[in-house]
């Protein structure tokens, strides 16, 4: 069993499997469950009934918001273990220590759905981490897919009311497969890219064990002598990779929600592990302009044939949540949660993406002490002059809770780098203000058509007939859009395989010299990194 798990059911498990006597809250015996205290045996029910007003208050607050997007998931418990130390590059001692296992939880999602929608929309996954190392728990929040619908984190709200159900009538459930969808993409041709993986096989997988797993942003690794190297993480699955296909994934759905879901659990109810090894795409600082594209662009993936996928250590998940409320609701993910030998870069969707998950979790998981839920808890110790709050869940002792102080000899005190304590990569960083976009993510579709060109013949037709699906459940106008805004940059077979499909205007072709959307086709030639 993961020590998470273990620590788990031994400080936090109330058995519910186990006979044991009814009580209320307050641990009084309660003898009747059955009937509420009434007036007479036909009247009316009685307030002072605490045992019955206690059940129902309970009962009318069982719920929670569900997540603002990825609110469908499940979870497994686990552990890493890394093949070989990458001291090279990182300190983070659980990249460092071969044979070391360090307890993970993963949480697998949809991300337009609501909690109750099925397992295989089409839609990205998202493919969510928390490792609970020594030195505090890292969270690698990821998605099944390499790249993100835009540059800045700014448009995230506009993206995901263009995907969620419409306001005015709720409908329709399918992110892909209406009219503000198709209208936000053309309108922001930066998606093109990710567009593309959506229209992909790689949109409904046919198992969470049968996908990859993407960081996406560009992170960065720094190591005991301080020397940075930018990195992007991916998780490649053992079992390889496995699609449905969109027949298949709207049978399944008719039939049963739950397949995704209900496989794996089944499988690892049988003893029958999900497997995932780690991979590092690694570019040295000094290399950071050698690319045609800007390494900081979350819409641009780093071809594998130019900067090869290092394969570091295995992820196994073997072990089922005991309550889905409990651990796979209430997990807390977060890009910002990192330990020392980890940090971030300047994406512009990173840094929107390091405020938003502890602002939205303080609604979602009620106040602020959701860092002490047991699925939460780091397994290292903590202890900070953090006080009181909703919901707060430790008895902190002593007179003081500030910093500095000499009143009591038990406060907690900062670490040097030397010891253990973060610190912050020291970039060097200048620049007028500006609410504006480098000219550098100016490309928005030389890696959508290189993404085209690298199917086989019948994934492609695949992707053909998806676009086609999808967009012609759109309004004409609509149609047009997208397939002389979007497509026609990408593809003319593709844009004249839609067009005709859905009954579009068939646009004129473009001509890329002329047209600003247009962008230089990408070209690695001039690559030679100094690893
Ligand atoms: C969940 C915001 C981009 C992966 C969430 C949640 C928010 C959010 C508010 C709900 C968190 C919760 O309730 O606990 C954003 C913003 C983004 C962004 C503002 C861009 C600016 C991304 C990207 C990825 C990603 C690029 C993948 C690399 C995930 C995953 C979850 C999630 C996997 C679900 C975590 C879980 O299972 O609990 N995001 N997100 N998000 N996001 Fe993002």
């Amino acid at each position: 069993m993961s020590k998470k798990k273990d620590e788990l059911n031994q400080r936090d498990t109330i058995d519910n499997t186990k006979k044991a006597p009814l009580t209320t809250n307050q641990g009084l015996p309660v003898s009747e469950d059955e009937f509420s205290l009434k007036a007479g045996e036909r009247g009316p029910t009685l307030m002072e009934d605490f045992h019955f007003r206690e059940k129902m208050t309970h009962f009318d607050h069982e719920r929670i918001p569900e997540r603002v997007v990825h609110a469908r998931g499940f979870g497994f418990h686990g552990e890493f273990e890394v093949y070989e130390s990458l001291e090279k590059y990182t300190k983070a001692k659980f990249l460092t220590e071969p044979g070391k296992k360090t307890p993970v939880f993963v949480r697998f999602s949809t991300v337009a759905g609501s909690r109750g929608s099925m397992d295989i929309p089409r839609d990205v996954r998202g493919f969510a981490t928390k490792f609970y190392t020594e030195e505090g728990n890292y969270d690698l929040v990821g998605n099944n897919m390499p790249v993100f619908f835009m540059q800045d984190a700014i448009k995230f709200p506009d993206f995901v009311h263009a995907v969620k159900p419409e306001p005015h009538n709720e409908m329709p459930q399918a992110a892909s497969a209406h009219n503000t969808f198709w209208d936000y993409v053309s309108m922001n041709t930066e998606s093109a890219h990710m567009v593309m993986w959506l229209m992909s096989d790689r949109a409904i997988p046919r198992s969470f064990n049968m996908m990859e797993g993407f960081g996406v942003h560009t992170f960065r690794l720094v190591n005991a002598e301080g020397k940075s190297h930018f990195v992007k993480f991916h998780w490649k699955p053992k079992d390889g990779m496995h699609s449905v296909l969109w027949d298949e994934a709207q049978i399944i759905n008719g039939k049963n929600i739950d397949f995704n879901r209900q496989t794996m659990w089944e499988n690892v109810e049988k003893g029958i592990p999900a497997e995932f090894e780690l991979g590092l795409q690694i570019i040295p600082e000094e290399d950071e302009f050698k690319m045609d594209f800007d390494i900081l662009d979350p819409t641009k993936l780093w071809p594998e044939e130019d900067v090869p996928v290092q394969i570091v250590g295995k992820m196994t998940l073997n072990q089922n949540v005991d309550n889905v409320f409990a651990e796979t609701e209430q997990v807390a993910f977060h890009p910002g949660s990192v330990v020392p030998g980890i940090d971030f870069t300047n994406d512009p969707l990173l840094q929107g993406r390091l405020f938003s998950y502890t602002d939205t979790q303080l609604i979602r998981l009620g106040g602020p002490n959701f860092h002490q839920l047991p699925i939460n808890r780091p397994l290292c110790p903590f202890s900070n002059n953090q006080r009181d709050g909703y919901g707060q869940m430790s008895i902190h002792k002593g007179q003081t809770s500030y910093h500095i102080n000499q009143m009591n000899d038990n406060q907690p005190e900062p670490a040097s780098a030397e010891d253990g304590g973060y610190e912050h990569y020291h970039e060097k960083v200048e620049g007028r203000k500006v609410q504006a976009r480098s000219d550098s993510f100016k490309d928005h579709f030389s890696q959508a058509k290189l993404f085209l060109n690298s199917l086989s013949k019948h994934e492609k037709q695949h992707l053909y007939d998806a676009f086609s699906f999808e967009l012609g459940k759109c309004d004409m106008e609509i149609r047009n859009q997208v397939i002389s805004e979007l497509i026609n940059y990408i593809d003319r077979d593709l844009t004249e395989y839609v067009a005709d499909k859905v009954g579009a205007e068939l646009p004129d072709e473009v001509n890329e010299s002329t047209y600003e959307k247009s962008s230089p086709a990408l070209s690695m030639t001039n690559t030679n990194f100094s690893l």
